[in-house]
């Protein structure tokens, strides 16, 4: 059973296929995390020691016994005031200022299937028995604090959810200055902590430090999951690679600003916690009033990284996605971004779009610059309505012309934006966000629309919708480029408005993912500013970064690939030198770095000579060959690049059959000692032929050995094997 309760001894025992969870409400009521590891049987009530330690009380009806701390104890909700002096999930406040919130044992019920989250992204199961709910509530009586713990096991998936629903069930305002999601208390270990930071145009680079006394905290404070650090972080054995050793992922389902804090504490506890950003947050709760905390995705391996990612992929392909769009094959694209920014008018689209389809394209995306004064980025945000005279026809004539070369259309929108320069601004200025009396911070000289109130909500809704009715536009990509600085709002009160902007954004992706099944909606911010788990709940796929760069990607998609499938990685070929890096690569290596679930190019075809024309269409056949392979198959990281002069990655299909690796080789030396890549999840005892050689290889050799990519003639070389087994 996935869920167990022991009534006796009020243990509760969270079981998947590899992994056992288990917490106990004690004898004082408290809730205490007991193990988080690999799976066992029995209790764990052991695990933890008492003793009378100075300056870390013991709550009152303990009496005279001195050796029972919270300061210590494993906790699964630690709430601030309660003796606990590291980093709590909850700060709550009364109406008289007053901090504190002991939190007790009131109840638990087991429910069939998974807890669902009104408003917020959240797993869901496939069919009721992929899954099961504990929801445990604590109580505080002075203040008539209800708080709902909420427990989802997938145990096929090695998945298990937290989240939390806060509840005012007294008389007075409560007010809540944090609000946490999820806690891991370890009472020993030597762990690292795995995060993700970067910056525009260069996100999610990997980076590994070793716990020291002290909290480690990263996060966002812009009101965005944003481009500097993911809303994800893995905690790991100290000695774990990539296929041994104890790891816990724990990945945020939320897209607004958020925090994850690792902290060694005095006796050598670990506590990693992972919230909303409580910075600008401070919730009141009237009486009868609740809030529900973002969801957290958790996982173990004691097999490494590796597994860590598998679990998490197979989590997000499929019970995060949703839409026919989870599991179909994405269409390869041509993006209009790169090719001619805002420069272009209806006969160079047109033009394009027919040879683009000539080389295989299936998808025809119309960027930003498509409406009305939209010629540079100063101006025209939240005027939704098409130029026509730059297009030369109405939208829906455009997607009309387009369609009949047998391409589908999709455009680019940045819906939750207004500029000042625009109709839209003129009526309601209001609108934006900005504190009265302050000259308000410009993020690309635009604004952000104030998504907390209604008439905003229905303004993006109804100019979204339009755009969708105005012809057969089968894709959106929906950008956002800047983040929140002014958090003001007319209706809200402030510490409640970056909350209430993701409710509010997540009801118009909703509405529209339920109105428009059809259409596919790809998640961007400035690249991958907003890549996260909540969004991908509403748009199956999100442009991973506007960093085209082959070998820059290489980094990106390195440090990405640890917590999303490639079926959500967005990347494109584009033109060379890049437009980023000003860096000159193969067109092969542009090719292999950017395949990807969601796979694409950006550049003007007409500026490409006919040989690399003719590369074009081969690279377009190659990938519809293996588009579902890499979608759905396993994803295996073959080394670290930040630790070597090349980067290899393979991908698996489930039965083991087909493989394809990729290898970059970044720069190439004189005499270079040879570069070997060791793949993995091949089918042991069994032979592989190389599609392109014929070669044969046996499987565990290529397991042990490792395969040596050809000597590179020149800096940025790629080699690409695709084996079948036979
Ligand atoms: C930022 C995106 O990431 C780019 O791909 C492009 O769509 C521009 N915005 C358009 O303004």
């Amino acid at each position: 059973m996935p869920v167990l309760y022991d009534k006796d001894k009020r243990i509760f025992t969270l079981n998947t296929k590899n992994s056992t969870y288990q917490m106990q409400a004690d004898s004082f009521g408290y809730l205490l995390h007991l193990y988080y590891g690999r799976k066992t049987e029995g209790f764990i009530d052991w695990g933890y020691t008492l003793a009378d330690r100075g300056f870390s009380g013991s709550p009152y009806d303990a009496g005279r016994d001195r050796t029972y701390s919270l300061d210590y104890l494993p906790q699964e909700f630690p709430a601030q005031g309660t003796g606990d002096f590291r980093s709590p999930l909850l700060v709550a406040r009364d109406s008289s200022g007053t901090y504190g919130a002991d939190l007790r044992y009131s109840g638990c019920e087991i429910q069939e299937g998974k807890y669902s989250l009104k408003g917020l992204p959240a797993v869901y199961a496939n069919e009721g028995k992929e899954a099961e709910t504990l929801i445990i509530t604590l109580k505080n009586a002075r203040l008539g604090l209800s708080v709902k713990l909420m427990y989802g096991v997938l145990p096929e998936k090695d998945i298990i959810t937290r989240s939390v629903t806060v509840r005012n069930d007294g008389t007075g305002t409560i007010t809540l200055e944090k609000l946490g999601s999820s806690c891991l208390d370890f009472t020993h270990g030597r762990f690292d902590l795995i995060t993700f930071h970067g910056r525009h145009a260069m996100e999610r680079q990997f980076d590994r430090q070793e716990l020291h006394h002290g909290s480690h905290v990263i996060g966002s404070r812009r009101g965005m999951s944003s481009h500097q650090y993911n809303p994800f972080v893995i905690l790991a054995d100290h000695d774990a690679t990539e296929t041994s050793g104890r790891c816990w992922a724990m990945q945020f389902v939320y897209s607004g600003g958020f925090e994850a804090e690792a902290e060694l504490a005095q006796y050598g506890q670990t506590r990693v916690n992972m919230g909303m950003s409580q910075e600008k947050f401070s919730f009141p709760l009237e009486p009868g009033e609740e809030i529900t905390a973002p969801e957290v995705i958790m996982t173990f391996s004691s097999q490494g990284l590796e597994r860590i990612s598998h679990n998490l992929h197979a989590c997000i392909r499929e019970n995060i996605c949703r839409g026919k769009f989870k599991n179909a094959p994405r269409p390869v694209v041509l993006n209009s971004w790169e090719a001619f920014m805002m420069d272009f008018d209806g006969k160079k689209i047109l033009d394009t779009a027919r040879l683009a389809k000539s080389l295989g394209v299936e998808m025809f995306v119309l960027d930003d610059g498509w409406f009305m004064n939209r010629n540079d980025d100063y101006r025209a945000l939240g005027d939704w309505t098409a130029d026509t005279s730059k297009l030369g026809c109405s939208l829906g004539g455009l997607v009309r012309d387009i369609n009949a070369m047998g391409l589908k259309f999709g455009l680019w929108v940045e819906p939750e934006m207004i500029s000042e320069d625009s109709n839209l601004y003129r009526e309601h200025s209001d609108w934006a966000m900005m504190i009265p009396g302050e000259k308000p911070v410009l993020g690309r000289s635009q604004l952000v629309l104030d998504m907390s109130r209604r008439e905003v909500i229905e303004y993006v809704y109804s100019s979204v919708s339009s755009i969708l009715d105005s012809g057969n536009i089968e894709y959106l990509k929906w950008d956002y480029n800047r983040s929140i600085s002014e958090v003001y709002s007319q209706g809200t009160y402030g510490g409640k408005v970056l909350y209430e902007y993701m409710l509010g954004l997540y009801e118009v992706l909703e509405r529209l993912s339920t109105n428009y099944p059809d259409v596919l909606i790809e998640g961007c911010a400035g690249g991958g500013g907003r890549f996260d788990a909540g969004m991908l709940y509403y748009t199956p796929q999100i442009w991973c970064s506007d960093n085209t760069d082959a070998v820059d990607r290489l980094y990106i998609h390195y440090g990405t690939s640890f917590g999303y499938p490639a079926s959500t990685i967005g990347a494109h070929v584009s033109i060379c030198p890049n437009q980023q890096t000003g860096r000159i690569t193969p067109l092969k290596t542009r090719y292999a770095s950017a395949v990807s679930g969601a796979f694409g190019y950006e550049l003007n075809p007409f500026l490409m000579s006919d040989e690399k024309i003719r590369e074009i269409s081969e690279q377009i056949a190659y990938y519809r060959r293996d588009r579902e392979l890499i979608s759905c198959g396993k994803y295996y990281r073959l080394n670290n690049p930040n630790d070597g002069n090349y980067c290899a990655w393979e991908y698996v299909s489930e039965d083991g059959a087909n493989v394809l690796i990729n290898a970059v080789v970044i720069l190439n030396h004189g005499n270079m000692p040879p570069v070997y890549v060791t793949p993995r999840g091949l089918t042991p005892g069994t032979l592989y032929r190389d599609d392109e050689t014929g070669k044969i290889y046996p499987a565990d050799a290529l397991m042990d050995s490792g395969l040596p990519l050809e000597a590179p003639k020149g800096d940025y070389e790629s080699c690409i094997f695709r084996l079948r087994r036979l």
